[in-house]
């Protein structure tokens, strides 16, 4: 996306930053902004921290993360440092310093690696080790992932789904370690892997269950879908959960996962009730012969 006018990017900025348009609509503008990159598009993004929806502002953070560009750094910090916000959004800027991963950042990450809001403390725990890692040993030979996101840890030397899953599910083990396990076991995509995966539901940390959700998402299998299912269909789950797990019933997109998402549009929680919102459009674009989900740019220009 290279010639488009200051303009064209603006106004799909706007988009993003209109509390009337639909949910689904913002985030079709976001994840445009976010493949378009650059400043410009950047500094549409940050505006909108101030919007109500906790949902759209984690996946600002996220997609900040993702573009990997420096400039969003101080919002990030501010977003992190901000305890008017809510946990699930602090979460998302550590995971997107993180992801940035400037030597720089040891500190901040340090300061809030033990706040209360145990979301926030245990991602800044893992972005620590990530960064240590980055600096010290990312030469390693690690298995390839066919995902082009940056992940919260890279994956593990092991390849054994009976010790990746052991590791995953050992509570005494370091979360940056137990994520490791979960992503070698992602990039297997066996149906063993896939049931080990299932099990990091049980896990105690909610953190760690919605990077399960998340993963399954990635991956797209049919296979998770009773896992992700029960998830979602659990009240008592953490929110953070249950919309990861409702994203990822959104991008694996059968019929079955279409029902179980109308289930939950009218969910008593915003975040939740959101992402059956978003899921149910990517899940429309997954079964569409649209050629790109984030075509806000066509619709902005037509
Ligand atoms: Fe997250
Ligand atoms: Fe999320």
């Amino acid at each position: 996306m290279a010639n488009i006018s200051e303009t064209a990017v603006k106004n799909i900025g706007n988009v993003l930053n209109d509390p009337s348009r639909p949910m689904k609509e913002r985030f079709r503008a976001l994840f445009t902004l976010r493949n378009i990159g650059g400043e410009t598009a950047i500094n549409c993004i940050s505006k909108c921290f101030n919007d109500d929806s906790v949902l759209l502002k984690h996946e600002l953070a996220y997609c900040l993360g993702q573009m990997q560009d420096k400039i969003a750094i101080p919002i990030l910090r501010n977003v992190l440092e901000n305890k008017n916000q809510d946990p699930i959004v602090r979460h998302e800027a550590g995971e997107a310093l993180g992801a940035i991963g400037d030597p720089n950042l040891l500190e901040i990450l340090e300061k809030y690696q033990n706040d209360p809001a145990i979301e926030v403390a245990e991602t800044c725990q893992i972005a620590l080790q990530r960064l240590n890692w980055v600096r010290y040993e990312s030469n390693e030979n690690l298995s390839k992932s066919k995902f082009l996101s940056i992940d919260p840890a890279p994956p593990s030397s092991e390849e054994n789904v009976e010790s990746l899953r052991s590791t995953m599910m050992d509570e005494t083990e370091s979360l940056f370690e137990r994520y490791r396990a979960m992503f070698s076991l992602r990039n297997l995509g066996t149906t063993e892997s896939i049931n080990a995966l299932g099990e990091g539901f049980k896990a105690s940390s909610a953190l760690f269950r919605h990077e399960v959700a998340f993963i399954f998402g990635q991956m797209q299998d049919e296979r998770s879908i009773p896992f992700l299912k029960q998830t979602l269909e659990d009240i008592k789950e953490h929110e953070m959960v249950r919309h990861e797990a409702a994203e990822a019933l959104g991008s694996i997109a059968t019929d079955e996962c279409v029902e179980v998402l109308k289930r939950y549009l009218n969910d008593p929680r915003p975040v939740v009730r959101e992402s059956c919102e978003v899921a149910l459009d990517m899940s429309e674009y997954e079964n569409s012969p649209e050629f790109q989900y984030a075509n806000t740019l066509v619709t902005v220009e037509s």
